[in-house]
């Protein structure tokens, strides 16, 4: 017996998450990134975290060719930040202030933190590739997070 995908999205959806961009540089076509709420912590020493990356996504292939990434966090009120990068556009960044990591990584501003990951280990899992990162740099600014729940976007309490 299986759960069908749409009651599965709907339950599984209750567990509010915040929004992440997740962006990687490609050496022949530029920054890339996609905005992504399967990020959990996996361990604090050595820092890791994981995300589940879709294989049909552009950024999938951006990150692997990488092998790194950047985690963005999103703030309150970067709602249309986050819709952008849930389209396929093949230049999301045109019209964003962004910066790039000496390692080479796309970081946007006006988050409330980042990270950069260098890729340690990938599973593939049905559609999605689980990738673990170990992190390299870490940096928060600080203030209210956007949160995801129930496939709505909101910002119900203060950083
Ligand atoms: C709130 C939200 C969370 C998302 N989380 C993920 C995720 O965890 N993994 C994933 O593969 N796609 C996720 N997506 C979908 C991607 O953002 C979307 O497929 C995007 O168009 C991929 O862009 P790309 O093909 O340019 O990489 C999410 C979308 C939204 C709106």
């Amino acid at each position: 017996m299986r759960v069908a995908p749409q009651l599965f999205r709907e339950v599984a959806g209750h567990f509010a998450t915040g929004v992440c961009v997740v962006t990687a540089e490609d050496p022949d076509t530029g920054p890339h990134g996609m905005t992504l709420n399967s990020l959990t912590t996996v361990s604090a020493d050595p820092a890791t975290l994981l995300i589940c990356l879709n294989r049909a996504s552009t950024t999938h292939e951006v990150v692997a060719r990488a092998g790194r990434f950047g985690v963005n966090i999103l703030a309150a009120g970067q709602q249309d930040v986050a819709a952008l990068f849930a389209t396929r556009d093949d230049d999301k960044f045109r019209d964003l202030d962004w910066t790039r990591s000496p390692s080479g990584t796309p970081l946007l501003t006006g988050g409330v933190a980042h990270l950069e990951c260098a890729v340690l280990h990938r599973h593939d899992v049905h559609s999605h590739t689980v990738v673990i990162g170990e992190v390299i740099t870490a940096a928060a600014a600080g203030g209210p997070p956007l949160v995801f729940h129930r496939s709505r976007m909101s910002a119900p309490f203060p950083g």
